[in-house]
């Protein structure tokens, strides 16, 4: 990895009037982040206003999911080209809110990385279990299953320019992240499972993001585990100076784990 990775998921925050100050203030306060990626996910109805207003800089924007059609008779969808004509580079798929509140299955979210990549997308597929799952011993099966099933038939050089984020289910929104230790033992996991899918080599270069109660004051320690290449932040991405100072962080400690 040669850069830290930091996403920020708005999720259903930002009416333009709140979206347009959040986007202008964390362009400004981002002007040449080092060692890190920045990319801001904020709902549809404010990415044209926010591509607008980080055009030039130097940061990126995502989508916080998409349709696996391009288009047709899919009410209430968003289709990749919408979003890649937009000025979208990345999108979110298979976020455990949308299995969850959704019914998102592992196929469907298949279907739409598959979309993703057709249409020049940078897809980021989250994964990641249940406090349930975790207590029955079953991180790694499941991480395993979704993993397998939301990459199967995407070839490999499809695979290799992607994104992973582990986001524990008991870990978002609540206040508690995994600690360093627990993220980096999944991280390890999912690393070894991309090396498989695709080889050892490349699997190196795909950047897995650790998601889940991420802030200023734990990302440091995160990024600088072994296999977290960045950060998936919800509530810690909507105060503009905090995720400024929490994407610097990440700069720094990813620098640091590289040994640069
Ligand atoms: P959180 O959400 O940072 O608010 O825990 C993370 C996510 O769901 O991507």
């Amino acid at each position: 990895m040669q850069t830290a990775l930091v996403i920020g998921n708005w999720k259903m925050n930002g009416t333009l009037a709140e979206a347009r100050p959040l986007a202008t203030a964390i362009r400004d306060g981002l002007k040449r982040p080092r060692g890190v990626e920045v990319v801001l996910c904020p709902p549809f109805t404010a990415l044209a206003a926010v591509s607008e207003i980080v055009k030039d800089s130097a940061i990126r924007l995502g989508a916080q999911n998409c349709h696996f059609e391009a288009s047709g008779a899919h009410t209430g969808e968003v289709s990749p080209p919408m979003l890649a004509e937009l000025g979208c580079r990345y999108v979110l798929l298979g976020h455990s809110e949308r299995r969850r509140e959704c019914g998102e299955t592992d196929e469907l979210i298949n279907h739409k990385v598959k979309a993703a990549v057709a249409h020049g997308l940078t897809f980021v597929l989250c994964v990641g279990e249940t406090g349930e799952e975790r207590r029955q011993g079953l991180t790694f099966p499941t991480i395993e299953g979704q993993l397998r099933a939301g990459l199967a038939g995407v070839p490999v050089e499809s695979i290799v320019k992607g994104v992973i984020a582990y986001e524990p289910v008991w870990a978002i929104g609540t206040g508690v992240n995994a600690t360093s230790a627990q993220a980096a033992e999944v991280h390890g996991y999912i690393r070894g499972l991309l090396s498989e899918l695709t080889s050892k080599e490349t699997a190196h270069a795909i950047p897995i993001l650790y998601g889940g109660s991420v802030k200023a004051d734990n990302v440091e320690e995160l990024v600088a585990a072994p296999e977290i290449d960045g950060a998936l932040v919800g509530g810690a991405s909507l105060n503009a100076a905090g995720f400024i100072a929490l994407a610097k962080k990440a700069g720094r400690a990813g620098a640091t784990s590289r040994g640069d």
